[in-house]
């Protein structure tokens, strides 16, 4: 049972619609609305309360691509909690290639960075005490559907990972859905390398799936914008992505169901939609302790 939970990015699309699910779930006392907009958290709030007629929901400002941001919100929740989802995310707005002060790309801190210091800092403070849901995406093993090649790393040594943090594995790509696959894919190997660190902590990447209903292109150029919603309409036409709701339930399975083995990564196991399976099975350098470690202690390269 999970009394309380802290979800990012819960303002809109998945994070919003799992914060709903999860309210209605047996034994939940308390959701934290991680949101880096007040105006915007305070909408959400009032809508799931009125959705769900329940007082449950509170708001904690939490911008992940700003680690200061970050600390002073595991700072000021006044108890631990026992389920974080890690959801807010995305291609990373229009400057998605811009470096933040830490040194990485948009698109990496706010998919990753933010929530690998979220991370640590609640575990240093005892703040998280059961289990860590991370939104993953079939882009890490590559998805041929969406034009999506799997990330293809020469040495997967440290330095190599250290390149995708700051962009420069990538060099000057206008396209954010160059970089964000193989970010997914960083994300799922540090989550397995902390799973094998924490080992009373459940760590489970799970991905939505191709999703409509969410606000995730809307931060693409227009042009992608067009092609990419038009093709999310004609793929939920043709049985290739799903709605909403079941990329929610994935996230709720993923962090209330304690078969899901601590370290694994689920997504899709054809496609982006359907019947989900343990991803290693399909890209075996998920699997590589090595390459794990690697990848997160690239990542600790960039936290101050
Ligand atoms: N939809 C899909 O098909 C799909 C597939 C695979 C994986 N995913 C993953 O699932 C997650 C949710 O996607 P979605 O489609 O629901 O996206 P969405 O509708 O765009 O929602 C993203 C949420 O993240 C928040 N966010 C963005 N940057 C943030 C920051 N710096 N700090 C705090 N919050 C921030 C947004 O807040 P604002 O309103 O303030 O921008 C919004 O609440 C993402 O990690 C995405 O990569 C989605």
């Amino acid at each position: 049972m999970l009394k309380r939970i802290l979800i990012t990015g819960a303002n809109a699309g998945l994070g919003k619609e799992s914060a709903r699910k999860m309210a209605m779930k047996t034994g939940v006392e308390k959701i934290y609305l991680g949101c880096r907009n007040e105006e915007k958290a305070l909408m959400a709030k009032r809508e799931l309360e009125q959705q769900t007629g329940k007082m449950i929901f509170e708001i904690l400002i939490i911008d992940v691509s700003d680690l200061n941001s970050v600390r002073s919100a595991v700072q000021s929740l006044e108890a631990p909690i026992e389920g974080l989802v890690m959801n807010a995310g995305g291609t990373g707005g229009q400057h998605f290639n811009d470096k933040t002060k830490d040194g990485v790309t948009q698109i990496f801190a706010v998919n990753l960075l933010g929530h690998v210091t979220l991370t640590n800092e609640l575990l240093k403070a005892r703040k998280l005490t059961k289990v860590a849901l991370y939104a993953g995406s079939e882009a890490a093993r590559g998805v041929k559907e969406m034009g999506m090649k799997r990330p293809n790393l020469k040495t997967s040594s440290e330095d190599e990972f250290a390149s995708i943090c700051d962009g420069t594995f990538f060099g000057n790509t206008k396209d954010a859905t160059v970089p964000y696959g193989p970010i997914k894919y960083m994300a799922a190997l540090w989550m397995s390398s902390i799973a094998r660190q924490y080992p009373d902590i459940r760590f489970i990447t799970m991905s939505p799936g191709a999703t409509t209903g969410t606000e995730g292109f809307n931060t693409l150029s227009p042009v992608k914008q067009v092609v990419m919603k038009g093709m999310m309409k004609v793929m939920l036409m043709i049985g290739k992505v799903h709605k909403l709701d079941v990329g929610a339930n994935r996230f709720v399975d993923g962090l209330f169901n304690a078969s899901y083995p601590s370290g694994a990564f689920y997504a899709s196991k054809k496609g982006l939609t359907g019947a989900i399976g343990e991803q290693g099975k399909l890209f075996a350098d998920l699997n590589n302790n090595t390459f794990q470690d690697n990848a997160k202690n690239a990542i600790h390269r960039f936290i101050s």
